[in-house]
């Protein structure tokens, strides 16, 4: 009864705001619904966030082709085992004999701290200290990843 009446009272005003003002608040209710769409659950990982964090790899790293540089291209990565990658001579032989498969998980524990996670291990990189960088970087890589 009581939501009728609200319901009733909003639709009304509504109705009496429209003719007059669609000009001017559209783009603002716009902007509200895009700005809501931009924000997702941070669980799922951010691509374009990723991306971001993923310059901090670029001066070892290539994931938008199969070239390696300094450290092995990160060309479908995910499902991928360590130390695999033809062509990529430099790989310590912890990585190579680490038995690792990359994914979520054990990217994450990886990226936090190379050195702790892989004892030998060859990438000069301190790690992402920060959980949501290293979900974003993921999502980033997974979207390079079969
Ligand atoms: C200073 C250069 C450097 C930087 C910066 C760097 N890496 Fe590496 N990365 C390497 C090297 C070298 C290896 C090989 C390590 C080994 O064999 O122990 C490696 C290995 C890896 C591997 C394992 C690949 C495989 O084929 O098994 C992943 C995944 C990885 N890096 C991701 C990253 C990400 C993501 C970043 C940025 C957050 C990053 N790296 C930053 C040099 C670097």
């Amino acid at each position: 009864m009581t939501k009728h009446l609200i319901l009733g009272r909003r639709s009304a005003f509504l109705e009496s705001y429209k003719p007059m003002h669609t000009q001017t608040i559209s783009p603002t209710i716009f902007a509200l619904i895009l700005s809501a769409s931009f924000a997702l659950p941070a669980s799922a990982g951010d691509v374009e966030a990723g991306a971001q964090v993923f310059r901090k790899c670029k001066a070892c790293h290539v994931v938008d082709s199969a070239q390696n540089r300094v450290g092995p291209h990160l060309v479908d990565v995910i499902g991928r085992a360590a130390g695999s990658v033809a062509g990529f001579t430099k790989y310590s032989s912890a990585m190579r004999e680490s038995g690792i498969i990359w994914d979520e998980a054990t990217l994450d524990a990886y990226l936090e701290n190379p050195r702790k996670y892989l004892k030998g291990g060859r990438m000069a990189f301190p790690g992402l200290p920060n959980p949501t960088d290293r979900t974003n970087v993921i999502a980033y890589l997974k979207s390079f990843s079969k």
